[in-house]
């Protein structure tokens, strides 16, 4: 899909579509909106008299032939209160305008940016929200809806002088929405298309794309490195782990200077091991490796924005089987740390991994450590699937972290990690125990279990279980995965 910035004036555009968006107040027909009015004889504001057309959060105004204008329509999305307006709703509108149009077989539109808009922020937003939109899960469909796509957008509405920043906020919304979308399709994958293995082959070759370093370990050096949790996890099944360590270095490289950490959870099928899932719904646990997709999108999208700092991605990958070889509930593991873990429940293997994979960023210099894990089903019951579950061990870079969220128009929610609920995962006869023996907070005692690995380091947890697939189509976003995290991620690590 082709979104290239457009200087003529918009009244002359001959598109499929023009479109906009309206505030609900109580004129709704100012400024742009007020002049597309006169081109189409006072039409918009007959509409927001009768009630019709209000601005209201995302409503759907589609009007054809529109006199006055050269487009073939006219679609006015509703923006919310123009006092809550931010850069989240935009990303959204520009999404919902893009899949309510292609519903429609539009194949070409101009979205017509309001007065005054911050040109970098908003083209963007729209870049973003218009590309994540155009996401579909018809890989494997041998029969495609091609008459339904869309292929150029033309993003109008800012003056000459706006037009370098409007292009340099279009190139950076591709560049991150390219990388969620390449995330998002490896989510997507069946755990028979995408063993440990695959995955590390396409991680290397993006790597490899991208110019960034890129090391696999195979399950030889796994054990070499004495990564016991991640092996107690994969003695379950036939197919072998695998760790993806993909480095960003940037050019001006300072000693002392931080170096990120991000380690993601890469879990490529999750039937609970012994402690088996149910079969209602299993078919969703090829969702469990998000984390790790997500983090290795990061990377890619941070090869071409290129921070001013080191980030090192490790990403730990296994399949969770119940296999005759598999661990057993109180089953006693090593992690590459020394440290001893009691496996109560094989279905609490996500921390498992994420153990020796931070212990291995640690080892490998990263000073400050952000993981992302589709972790624990306790996060949905806290959060729903609304907002990811943030736990972190130090308060300035967790509000730094929470910043980035708000700038990237994500929701994510901070939960408590107290030395109190450290009593969850003492163990009785190892040195912890991978589920928690007090009733209730799950997510909270998952997170406590990381900690453990994370020693002084400032640390942030994401639980993204919730959060990393749409159970439900949005009206700006497919059913499926959603590649949350990317984004905050991304807006985080620049902020270096
Ligand atoms: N992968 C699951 C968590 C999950 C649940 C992800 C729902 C996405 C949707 C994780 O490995 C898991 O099984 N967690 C257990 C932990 C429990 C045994 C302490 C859970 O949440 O039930
Ligand atoms: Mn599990
Ligand atoms: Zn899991």
């Amino acid at each position: 899909m082709q979104i290239a910035i457009e200087a003529k004036p918009y009244a002359a555009l001959e598109t499929e579509a023009l479109v906009s968006y309206i505030f609900e107040e109580s004129d709704p027909v100012q400024g742009r909106i007020s002049e597309l009015d006169q081109a189409a004889n006072g039409l918009l504001r007959t509409l927001a008299r009768s009630g019709e057309l209000t601005g209201k959060t995302l409503e759907m105004t589609l009007i054809h032939a529109p006199a006055g204008l050269k487009a073939a329509r006219l679609l006015l999305v509703g923006a919310g209160k123009r006092e809550q307006f931010t850069s989240a709703i935009l990303r959204k509108i520009a999404g919902a305008a893009l899949r309510y149009l292609k519903a429609r077989s539009v194949k070409q539109f101009a979205f017509l940016v309001r007065e005054s808009a911050p040109a970098e922020e908003s083209a963007q937003a729209v870049a973003e929200g218009a590309l994540a939109a155009n996401f579909e899960s018809d890989k494997y469909k041998t029969e495609k809806k091609n008459d339904k796509s869309i292929d150029t957008i033309l993003l109008a509405g800012y003056s000459d002088a706006e037009r370098t920043a409007a292009e340099k906020g279009l190139a950076r919304g591709r560049v991150i929405a390219d990388a969620q979308n390449w995330a998002r399709d490896l989510i997507n994958e069946p755990s028979n298309k995408l063993t440990p293995k695959i995955l590390a082959e396409k991680a290397e070759a993006m790597a490899k794309q991208a110019g960034l370093a890129v090391e696999i370990l195979d399950e030889k050096k796994i054990t070499e490195l004495k990564m016991g949790a991640l092996l107690s996890v994969s003695q379950g099944g036939p197919e072998p782990p695998r760790v993806m360590v993909v480095t960003y270095t940037p050019a001006n490289s300072k000693p002392g200077a931080p170096v990120i950490g991000l380690i993601g959870k890469a879990v490529t099928f999750d039937t609970g091991g012994i402690s088996i899932k149910p079969a209602d719904g299993m078919e969703k646990m090829k969702y469990d490796m998000a984390g790790g997709a997500t983090m290795l999108g990061v990377m890619r999208a941070l090869a071409v924005l290129k921070p001013n700092v080191k980030v090192i991605c490790v990403v730990p990958s296994t399949e969770n089987m119940p296999g005759g070889t598999a661990q057993k509930p109180g089953d006693i593991q090593t992690a590459m740390s020394g440290k001893t873990i009691e496996v109560l429940n094989t279905d609490a293997e996500g921390r498992l991994i994420l153990a020796d994979g931070i212990h291995y960023a640690k080892q490998l210099g990263a000073t400050h450590l952000i993981d992302a894990a589709t972790l624990t089903g306790a996060i949905v019951v806290a959060l729903a699937n609304v907002n990811v579950g943030v736990f972190g061990s130090d308060q300035p870079f967790t509000d730094k972290f929470l910043a980035s969220a708000k700038a990237a128009g994500e929701k994510m929610w901070q939960m408590p990690i107290d030395d109190d609920y450290r009593e969850f995962i003492k163990g009785t006869v190892a040195d912890i125990q991978n589920i928690g023996s007090g009733k209730g907070g799950g997510a909270i005692t998952g997170a406590m279990f990381i900690k453990e690995f994370t020693g002084d380091s400032p640390w942030i947890h994401l639980d993204i279980a919730g959060t990393a697939w749409n159970d439900d189509a949005k009206s700006w976003l497919a059913k499926g995965p959603t590649g949350v995290a990317l984004r905050t991620l991304v807006q985080l690590v620049m902020s270096y």
